[in-house]
């Protein structure tokens, strides 16, 4: 009987075990998920083939080449979060408006830009200053502004996020790009091979700077996620003859 007794409870123990492991992920889920639907305008800028919407504020330079393409927008100050919200990823769906292709179609679009507080863009207005190609696919451009049902999704990147260095001898500043799962960054630090991990200060749109000489060293770095705060860490990102101007890609990327 004491040892039914205790082979019953060894089993509950199990039991509870299990469960215990297979509740866990739920509590700290790293992983992005889509945000509820919320309304703002679009409008367009920049032609067909999206080339006005090179560079943009985010810092992300040729749009095609650093795999942003044509599908990109330009928020308002309220949407934009001090860049914050570069690289944020967005399903966009037009509402309610004669000029709203049939079916109201939706398009995925990446933050790039920021659309400066004045016109459409004046706060507090929630505008989407799409590309004209992203527009199109929504609706008939000649409207020139449409309502909208906006959602944030997860953003699907091929391969590692990305490392564009800039600055001079004594500051190193990093734009990250190709940043998957949220798509956005609120902390990251830097660790030349001789140093301790060092904090970087968030700059304007996506970068990030120090002050530090890194010369000569090869260099790690860690980013967590704005959106689910999971910290990915990328070592020996760049060799130890990195130069500025030069992207670095890695093989670690959000979820
Ligand atoms: C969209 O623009 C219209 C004016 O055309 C305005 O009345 C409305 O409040 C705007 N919607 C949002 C969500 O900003
Ligand atoms: C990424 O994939 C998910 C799931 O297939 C989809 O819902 C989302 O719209 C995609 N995001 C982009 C930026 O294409």
């Amino acid at each position: 009987m004491a040892s039914l007794t205790s082979w019953s409870s060894k089993f509950l123990l199990m039991t509870l075990t299990t469960f215990a492991i297979i509740a866990k992920p739920s509590v700290a889920d790293p992983v992005f998920r889509s945000s509820p639907w919320a309304s703002a305008n679009a409008t367009f800028y920049g032609g067909e083939t999206a080339s006005g919407t090179m560079g943009g504020a985010c810092g992300y330079g040729d749009l095609f080449s650093n795999g942003y393409g044509k599908n990109t927008v330009a928020l308002s100050t309220t949407l934009f979060k001090k860049g914050y919200a570069c690289g944020t990823c967005y399903q966009v769906q037009c509402a309610n408006s004669p000029s709203c292709h049939s079916g109201k179609p939706s398009t995925t679009v990446t933050a790039t830009n920021f659309c400066p507080p004045s016109g459409w863009c004046k706060p507090p207005r929630a505008l989407f200053d799409l590309s004209k190609p992203a527009f199109m696919k929504i609706a008939q451009w000649k409207a020139g502004i449409v309502p909208i049902k906006y959602r944030r999704v997860p953003c699907n990147r091929t391969g590692g996020v990305r490392f564009l260095f800039e600055g001079n001898k004594y500051w190193l500043s990093v734009f990250v790009m190709n940043i998957g799962g949220g798509g956005d960054v609120s902390n990251m630090w830097v660790k030349g091979s001789k140093t301790e991990w060092i904090e970087m200060k968030h700059n304007w749109g996506a970068s990030y700077q120090v002050r530090a000489q890194l010369g000569g060293q090869s260099l790690s770095f860690k980013l967590t996620s704005d959106s689910t705060k999971e910290t990915i860490i990328a070592r020996d990102a760049a060799p130890e003859n990195w130069k500025l101007g030069s992207t670095y890609k890695t093989r670690v990327n959000f979820h």
